[in-house]
């Protein structure tokens, strides 16, 4: 069954040739990833959606990365999400409604569009991008985020950075930025549940979301597994907690940990926070190497919603092009677009 599958993928993806291109984020399934024409982090892959010339790009990863696709490509290209149920928990934990409501309430305290400039994770909704593109601000990824919240201060004294907390204040921090001038903005709470002299003297407003797989690594994992592996060496992705990030030896984006580990000496020992198909495959590549490769939580901790995208729903998506069907094309309204474009640009420009 998995081979007959397999070998759908590859007649259809034969018969498409070069109208169509598959891009496969680093959490994919192994049936899937290998599959992938280009693989990477989401920075890669929004690069990547914004330089290729197919007519499809049918795009192995998560609804926000189908829509980044949709905004940098040009017109006549289709971008496609093999399962339309894709979606990211974390994007979700901010709406457009609630982060038009907070820009209003701050412009109780100060003037927002002098003071504060939006910074979205790439991992948030286009309406939330076009935002940002509104009001002077940009996108980051987990690669750049530290250079974008700079960039932000270049423009104006404070940023509010959307949804991540962890990923912001992981940035913050590193740009000296002391924990105390980042509060938490909670949008179930009026003001954000913080006081007009908490607005003022912050630096980073940290929008009140979390990714929930990242969120299930803890110090104690570290703490354990250091006592047993003293010459071992921790990685973690910036999107785990601060604890977390402040005991790894190193942080970085999906990419950014594969080519670390990748590149390490033979023999060594490692123990990654971030998600578990990623870890498994890294774990199997490097082995022959000699390395090993441990996942941080006891818990299995799997990014379901990039699981969604199964060997058979990419085989039905390719063979319906095949047909001259399009299923699950994302498409993202004009105005949108448009204003998610100017955000995003502002980030390839200084990435
Ligand atoms: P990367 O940009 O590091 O690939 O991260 C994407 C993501 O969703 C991590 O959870
Ligand atoms: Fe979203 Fe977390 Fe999945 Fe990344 S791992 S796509 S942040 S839910």
């Amino acid at each position: 069954q998995a081979a007959e599958v397999d070998t759908r993928i590859r007649v259809a993806k034969a018969a498409l040739g070069k109208r169509a291109v598959i891009l496969g984020h680093h959490y994919q399934r192994e049936e899937v990833y290998r599959h992938a024409d280009f693989h990477g982090d989401s920075l890669q892959l929004s690069r990547a959606a914004a330089e290729l010339d197919a007519e499809y790009i049918v795009f192995c990863g998560v609804h926000f990365m189908a829509e980044v696709a949709d905004i940098l490509s040009r017109p006549e290209q289709k971008s496609i999400l093999p399962d339309l149920q894709a979606g990211c928990a974390m994007a979700d934990m901010a709406s457009i409604e609630q982060v038009e409501r907070a820009w209003e309430e701050l412009g109780t305290v100060l003037d927002p569009e002098a003071e504060i400039t939006p910074v979205t994770y790439v991992n948030s909704s286009a309406e939330i991008k076009a935002f940002c593109g509104r009001h002077g601000g940009t996108v980051c990824t987990s690669s750049n985020a530290r250079k974008i919240l700079d960039w932000g201060f270049h423009q104006r004294p404070k940023a509010f950075f959307f949804p991540d907390q962890h990923l912001g204040r992981w940035s913050g921090h590193q740009l000296g930025i002391p924990l105390r001038e980042m509060p938490v903005w909670d949008p179930a709470l009026p003001l954000g549940g913080l006081s007009p002299e908490e607005i003022r003297q912050a630096k980073i407003l940290l929008w009140k979301g979390h990714c929930s797989v990242h969120q299930m690594f803890q110090p104690i994992h570290i703490e354990r597994w250091r006592a047993a592996h003293p010459q071992g060496k921790v990685i973690a992705h910036p999107e785990a907690a601060f604890e977390v990030c402040s005991m790894a030896d190193a942080v970085g984006s999906t990419d950014f940990i594969l080519k670390t580990v990748k590149a390490a000496e033979s023999g060594s020992e490692w123990l990654v926070g971030t998600e578990i198909n990623l870890v498994t495959r890294l774990a199997e590549e490097v082995r022959p190497e000699g390395k090993t490769v441990e996942f941080m939580s006891p818990m299995v901790c799997m990014c379901s919603t990039m699981f969604r995208i199964d060997p058979e729903q990419l085989a039905l998506t390719l063979e319906e092009l095949v047909a001259g069907r399009e299923r699950n094309v994302i498409r993202v309204a004009e105005q949108t677009a448009v204003e998610a474009r100017v955000a995003l640009q502002r980030m390839l420009e200084q990435s």
